[in-house]
């Protein structure tokens, strides 16, 4: 270069600094006049915020309108940036989030409509992002439903992704002349926005764990069409009761007595089983409630036959083989054969859940179940009511959730119909994987298994996704760490859900942290598993928690598979009655006992409650 041009680059140079100083003083006297509108505003008494979004839509369009060089983003995107420093100078505002399936996306999309001079923060459900907004200078920035106005309240702009989706809704007090142009009234928005961005198939996209690999896709498809077209296993209005009872639990009025088998069997099922359950259930209710404390009752039952496993294979000596998935999926014989999932397995798990589900009804109706006896060994005196039983299991088999999953009309909802709760297996519990994915979008309770290897993170979104409104009796969180462990990973969780404002339910399942190998036999000792149950309510009540609930595997005979309890089954015992195909459980005086513990623990409870 020469001298000559490297003088002229110089001047180009000092003219761009020029330029920047020009354009700092301008943005100087912008933001001045911004304040002084701002005090006129403040004088007048407004209850307004002082974003003015369609003023701002009016000056990007004038902007884009007269720039030759500068494309329409820069614009944007510039006084986008501007607007919004100038807004906080008038009033610090606040964008406060609700929960977000994308929250990545949500908050980009945020970013770059308002700015980056507001301060943003996540709400832990869409109402208290509403509620921010109806009471402090914030805005609300709210998803999927979009809410009645309330009083000031308005919808005031639509947040669209690239490709002109409706991402999310800008809520605040603005008036109805201040709205952006594009933005629709509520019922618009509503009108075109659909309710939800699920379907009963969208796990099927996303990565699954504990996948059944069926070997003739075909049949499996034959078997989801007519399991599609039979008839709801539970009523919509059944789980919605069961949800009421829930928000109960939740509320510190109850607590959940849920319990059954490890895995159901096609072989061991006849009506007696069904009945001996259902009594067993009502007798662990009946002594909690003795000692003071209502009970919702929920058998592991009419739905409970397939298991996830912590290995794909199983080997005997020479012999590896497909591990046994339950009833729905293989047969638990050790051969070959009997080891290939077959899809009409899951049509016999339906109706063995069908007619579960009729006997269930039917003892409770006919009162068979012996209330008064039952209430006079604890010494209830009240007399008795009907008692709803209801049913729950394991949502692992997502190809059969999915075909019993309907919309309801009058909710306008979608309910799984395969049980009143389902659960997620801790194995299971991926934030994106699918059973994640399907629990979503459904109305009933969900619980969520949630064992050592839950981290803080994963279980906030977690919460977020699974119950985004926060309601109550909607997520039960199960804990299940072990007696050595609990003290170790529960209080944190409890913290966090404290701190979040969540209606969760806390209920404990000490069976899955505490399996131990006896003799080659999987065992467990009474006395672990009452040892997790009293750590589960002391922590609880240490933490300000409400203890809301336990979850064992039990059955109401005489089975020699756990150890220990008021009985005194010793190791020699074990061999004598081992029946589980899956996981030992507690026999009917073992499962006594744990209510008793936990009747225990309610009592002591309420005398120190009363004390204070
Ligand atoms: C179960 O409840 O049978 C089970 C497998 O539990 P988890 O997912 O907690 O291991
Ligand atoms: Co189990």
């Amino acid at each position: 270069m020469t001298q000559e041009q490297l003088q002229d680059l110089a001047a180009l140079r000092g003219k761009l600094d020029r330029i920047d100083d020009q354009i700092l003083d301008l943005i100087e006297q912008r933001l001045a006049a911004s304040a002084d509108i701002a005090a006129r505003k403040d004088a007048e008494g407004d209850r307004h915020l002082k974003i003015r979004p369609k003023r701002q839509v009016q000056i990007l369009d004038r902007l884009k309108d007269r720039s030759d060089r500068a494309a329409p983003m820069l614009i944007e995107q510039v006084w986008r940036e501007i607007m919004a420093h100038s807004l906080q100078a008038q009033a610090m505002t606040d964008l406060v989030l609700a929960p977000s399936d994308n929250p990545e996306l949500l908050e980009a999309r945020v970013r770059a409509h308002f700015g980056s001079a507001a301060s943003v923060r996540w709400a832990a459900s869409e109402a208290h992002a509403i509620r921010a907004a109806l009471a402090g200078e914030a805005i609300a920035i709210v998803t999927e439903s979009i809410p009645d106005t309330e009083g000031e309240l308005r919808v005031f702009d639509v947040l669209q992704s690239e490709d002109g989706r409706n991402v999310a809704f800008a809520v605040g007090r603005v008036s109805a002349e201040n709205i952006a142009i594009q933005a629709k009234s509520p019922a618009e928005a509503k009108a075109h926005q659909p309710k939800s961005d699920w379907t009963p198939g969208g796990w099927r996209s996303r990565p699954a764990e504990q996948l059944i690999d069926y070997p003739d896709p075909e049949a499996l498809s034959r078997v989801e069409r007519r399991l599609a077209g039979s008839e709801p296993l539970v009523e919509v209005a059944d789980i919605i009761h069961l949800r009421a009872a829930l928000a109960r639990v939740a509320n510190g009025e109850a607590i959940i007595m849920q319990g059954g088998d490890c895995a159901e069997s096609f072989a061991e099922f006849d009506a007696d089983k069904v009945r001996v359950t259902y009594n067993l259930l009502l007798r662990m209710g009946a002594i909690v409630r003795a000692a003071g404390s209502d009970v919702v009752h929920l058998a592991r039952i009419a739905g409970q036959f397939a298991k996830p496993r912590s290995s794909p294979v199983e080997t005997i000596g020479e012999v590896t083989l497909p591990s046994y998935r339950g009833d729905a999926v293989n047969g638990p014989a050790f051969t070959s054969l009997a080891r290939v999932p077959d899809p009409k397995r899951l049509l016999d798990a339906h109706r063995q859940a069908q007619v579960t589900i009729e006997l269930l009804q039917a003892y409770a109706s006919a009162s068979y179940a012996d209330l008064p006896r039952v209430h006079r060994e604890v010494g209830l005196k009240e007399p008795p009511r009907p008692i709803s039983m209801f049913t729950s299991h394991e949502a692992l088999l997502l190809n059969y959730e999915q075909a019993l999953t309907r919309f309801d009309e009058a909710s306008e909802q979608w309910w799984a119909t395969s049980g009143h709760m389902l659960w997620i297996g801790d194995r299971t519990r991926q934030l994106d994987g699918a059973h994640v994915e399907f629990a979503r979008g459904v109305g009933n309770p969900v619980g969520l298994k949630c064992g050592p290897s839950i981290n803080a993170d994963d279980f906030l979104r977690l919460m977020d996704r699974i119950d985004p409104d926060n309601l109550p009796g909607k997520l039960v969180l199960i804990g299940r760490f072990g007696a050595d462990k609990v003290a170790e990973h529960l209080p944190e969780l409890m913290r966090i859900t404290c701190r979040e404002g969540r209606k969760v339910i806390w209920s404990i399942d000490p069976m899955h942290g505490n399996t131990r190998t006896v003799e080659g036999l999987k065992t467990r000792m009474v006395g672990d598993i009452v040892k997790e149950v009293r750590t589960f309510f002391e922590i609880a009540e240490a933490e300000g928690v409400h203890g809301g609930g336990i979850h064992l595997e039990m059955t109401g005979s005489d089975v020699t598979e756990c150890l220990g309890g008021s009985i005194n089954l010793a190791r020699e015992d074990l061999g004598r009655r081992y029946l589980t195909h899956c996981d030992p459980r507690l026999n009917e005086t073992q499962a006594l006992d744990v209510a008793h513990a936990v009747a225990a623990m309610v009592a002591d409870q309420a005398k120190r409650a009363n004390a204070a």
